[in-house]
């Protein structure tokens, strides 16, 4: 006796996403040696293959619906099977995230890959971003056939550097999109390239004029800013601001802070500054250093008005415990450590600064 055909869908996993192949097989029990010919039907009409399996290249959209099968043998005719439901997907969309997303000199970076929504058989690729904006993606080492973990770990990356991972799988190699660039940042100046700010301070008034400038072994200097909210596209000093010779002058009253860093023509980045905006004008912000600090070297913090005059009685702040409120206007710390590092904010009469990482480096990460 023969038994009723069935649908099977050759793949390793049950969601198939648009672009993708796929293979669909009728796989009749029983029935010894009988050389079969095949029917097919794409929601009860009729479709053109006569053998056991229908292959389908880039799957579409209208690809999906419910499939069966009959087997045809001289007089000999199975019954049809039960349907099989095919459901094309969206094209999948990764999303990468970085750890940690500040560097300290010497420790690793994991990248993490994710595929939404999850389904099963991925390799992930991983790679450098060139430029911030465009695709220019250099394939990290050793994924060039793709990883099977879904984390990858960078060692000895001691500069801002933008990344991106995507996914592929089956015999076709089908990718996913590009996921969105992340960056692992380093606020300390590298050789080849450096951004300064003036006036030198990382939280700003809303309707303070700001310069930021590049300095380093470049013609082609572009300055970047990745939003703290808002859109990716915004990345690019003409749209926030102008860009003159190797500065972005940005007027009073410009969008938004964010994390700002410059990029040479053939592809280099340098440190990053994250710049907080106080909306208030009749606001206080954090006096604290923008570049990291070194080990052992002293440090002072304050608490200024727009008009830079010097707080007292102020209240400072680290990672949101009280420190000192002790009348001093100064936070004087003699010879900063690692436990140093962390947020600071300052507090004078009810009014609260916005908080700003202080980053601590060690004496050998200073002399890179
Ligand atoms: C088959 O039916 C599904 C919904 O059940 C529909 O999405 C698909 O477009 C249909 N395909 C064709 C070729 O009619
Ligand atoms: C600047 O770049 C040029 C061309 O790449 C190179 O020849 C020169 O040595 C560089 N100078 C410094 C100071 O890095
Ligand atoms: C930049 O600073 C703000 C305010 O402290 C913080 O919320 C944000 O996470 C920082 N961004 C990055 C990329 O570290």
């Amino acid at each position: 006796t023969v038994s009723e055909p069935k649908v099977i869908l050759k793949a390793d996993w049950s969601q198939i996403f648009r672009g993708e192949t796929v293979t669909l097989s009728c796989q009749i029990q029983g029935g010894g040696g009988t050389q079969w010919t095949y029917e097919w039907r794409q929601n009860w009409s009729n479709i053109p293959p006569t053998s056991s399996e229908y292959r389908i290249d880039k799957v579409k959209d209208d690809h999906s619906g419910d499939y069966s099968c009959q087997g045809r043998s001289g007089f000999l005719l199975t019954q049809w099977s039960d349907a099989f439901r095919l459901s094309v997907s969206r094209k999948p969309q990764p999303v990468l995230s970085v750890s940690p997303s500040w560097l300290s000199p010497g420790a690793s970076v994991t990248l993490s890959c994710e595929v939404k929504p999850p389904s099963a058989g991925w390799r992930f690729f991983w790679y450098k971003a060139k430029k911030y904006g465009s695709y220019s993606y250099e394939l990290l080492p050793g994924s060039s056939n793709g990883t099977q973990q879904n984390s990858y770990i960078i060692h000895g990356q001691k500069h801002t550097a933008g990344y991106v991972c995507r996914a592929g799988r089956g015999e076709s190699a089908f990718y996913s999109d590009y996921s969105e660039p992340s960056f692992v940042w380093s606020a300390a100046f590298p050789p080849a390239a450096s951004l300064r700010v003036n006036p030198d301070r990382v939280q700003l008034f809303r309707s303070e004029s700001v310069s930021l400038s590049c300095e380093g072994n470049s013609t082609e200097w572009r300055v970047k800013r990745f939003p703290e909210t808002g859109h990716l596209s915004d990345f690019n000093c003409s749209t926030w601001g102008t860009m003159t010779g190797s500065s972005c002058i940005i007027k009073p009253f410009w969008s938004d802070g964010g994390v700002f860093w410059c990029e040479s023509g053939s592809g280099e980045f340098s440190n990053a500054v994250n710049i907080t905006v106080q909306d208030k004008d009749d606001g206080i912000i954090l006096q604290s250093p923008v570049h990291p600090v070194t080990e052992g070297d002293p440090v002072t913090l304050s608490c200024r008005t727009k008009q830079q005059k010097l707080l007292s009685d102020v209240s400072f702040y680290h990672n949101n415990k009280l420190l000192q409120n002790d009348g001093r206007e100064e936070l004087k710390i003699s010879a900063v450590s690692k436990s140093d590092e962390g947020f600071y904010s300052c507090e004078h009469s009810g009014q609260k600064s916005p908080q700003s990482w202080m980053s601590v480096q060690g004496e050998e990460a200073s002399n890179i």
